[in-house]
């Protein structure tokens, strides 16, 4: 794409964005190719392969890979493509195997995805086939985070810390232990669903849009926070509800919505009519304040991981992953997660708010899913398509000058909208690697 056809479509400065990007099918191809490609892609979580052999069917862009353990214990990621004519090796979403045998002429993949089994090999490929040559497709670099699960098929691409940058400090809190240890969770369980919308209005979504909340009004009305008994609020609110709110834009197109709490912050009472998760929520906070110290009054809300990984970091706690199907189909994931060593009675009491919270049939997700996708269908029409979308609030309203890192404000902001888009044009123009983690132009070398 040249500089004139992404000025066109993306104009950051004033604060507009073609309708192009949600419904054009050319745009889409190009983000495939160009984005999908490169960018750091969550594939899944080490909980989900906790045994040798274990797999689990993944995406990354349009394309199926398989996230697997080895018999040693090594986790890989796969295109999950035969290399003799491209059937799929695995049609399951999970299991456990000590082989992948493909369906078509029976080649047959280790679970380090080594080509192990030719039918007939001595009589029709001998001297030829070179079996170590036609292993499966390996990512290019992979990285075990906290026991999420990263991907990249560029060689090129900075470790994955150093794409997260300052957005670190944000997701880690979806990923460690609600007593502050690092680390330590598990899935307890994926939702997956397709709804007719275009990728990118989900990831804007938990960018910071907190400014679409009176989409929940209803919801919120009856109070499901995890704690919530009719017509009080819930636990999730209980913490936020004193707490300073800040909007961050990161240079490599990650933003968050987070908040930080006063720094007499106490617990406040939320489960009394269960002893068990009253206690288990207590000591959490109070250890959690113990271990960071000041470090504990950062409270993240949610974000998105540039470009299609968000989270959620207090409830409902989890990873979502917005696969792309086409430009106006996606297929969501959301990995909920929970701490390992919690108590069998939170977990349950967490696996049902979830239920009640996310997903096609989740009170509060639905919302969302029917504004992304009567969005998409009102955007699709010749006359609609030549209007772009406004991206105009909070202009220039942010500061720099602060700890967090990246553009941080205080009121709710599209700035970190115009973030993502800004980072997205990087890539639609195949910027280096300097300009996607958007370094200053003079500290670009070290990236590449
Ligand atoms: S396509 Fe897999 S063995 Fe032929
Ligand atoms: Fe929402």
């Amino acid at each position: 794409m040249t500089q004139k056809d992404i000025d066109g479509l993306v104009d950051v400065k004033n604060g507009f964005i073609s309708r192009e990007l949600f419904v054009d099918a050319d745009i889409y191809k190009q983000e495939l190719s160009k984005l999908f490609t490169r960018a750091w892609l969550l594939v899944g979580h080490e909980s989900l392969v906790p045994n040798p052999g274990d797999f689990y069917t993944s995406r990354m862009g349009e394309e199926s890979v398989i996230l697997c353990r080895d018999k040693k214990g090594e986790i890989h990621v796969f295109l999950n493509s035969c290399r003799h004519r491209g059937m799929k090796v695995c049609r399951y979403e999970q299991g456990n195997t000590s082989l992948f045998t493909c369906p078509y002429h029976s080649w047959t993949y280790t679970t380090d995805g080594k080509l192990q089994g030719v039918p007939l090999y001595k009589s029709l490929y001998d001297g030829v086939l070179d079996r170590e040559a036609n292993s499966l497709v390996s990512v290019a670099r992979l990285c075990n985070y906290k026991g999420s699960i990263w991907a990249t098929w560029d060689k090129d691409a900075p470790d994955f810390l150093t794409y997260l940058g300052d957005a670190k400090a944000h997701l880690d809190q979806a990923l460690d232990c609600r007593d502050g240890r690092d680390g330590g969770s598990e899935v307890i369980g994926v939702h997956k669903w397709v709804f007719p919308a275009n990728w990118k209005f989900a990831a804007e979504n938990f960018l910071g849009d907190t400014y679409h909340n009176p989409s929940h009004r209803s919801v919120d009305l009856i109070g499901i926070g995890p704690s919530a008994v009719s017509g009080k609020k819930g636990r999730r609110d209980n913490e936020l509800e004193h707490a300073q709110h800040v909007w961050i834009s990161f240079p490599a197109g990650h933003g968050v919505h987070s908040a930080i709490q006063p720094e007499a912050n106490e617990y406040i009472e939320s489960f009394l009519d269960n002893p068990v998760l009253e206690q288990y929520f207590r000591h959490c906070y109070e250890e959690r304040k113990r271990r960071l110290g000041d470090g504990a009054r950062l409270m993240p809300f949610v974000g998105t991981i540039f470009p299609n990984t968000s989270y959620h970091g207090r409830q409902p706690r989890g990873l979502c992953a917005w696969h792309p199907h086409s430009p106006t189909s996606t297929e969501a994931w959301r990995f909920f997660l929970v701490d390992k060593d919690a108590p069998s009675e939170v977990k349950d009491y967490l696996r049902h708010y979830y239920m009640r919270y996310s997903g096609p049939a989740g009170m509060t997700e639905q919302d969302d899913i029917e504004n992304w996708l009567y969005a998409t269908a009102a955007s699709t029409g010749t006359i609609a398509r030549r209007y772009p979308f406004n991206y105009q609030q909070s202009m220039g309203a942010y500061t720099t000058d602060h700890p967090l890192g990246g553009e941080l404000s205080l009121q709710v902001t599209e700035q970190i909208a115009r973030g993502f888009y800004r980072r997205w044009a990087s890539y639609m123009r195949d910027a280096d690697w300097g300009e996607l983690l958007g370094l200053p132009a003079g500290n670009r070398e070290a990236a590449e």
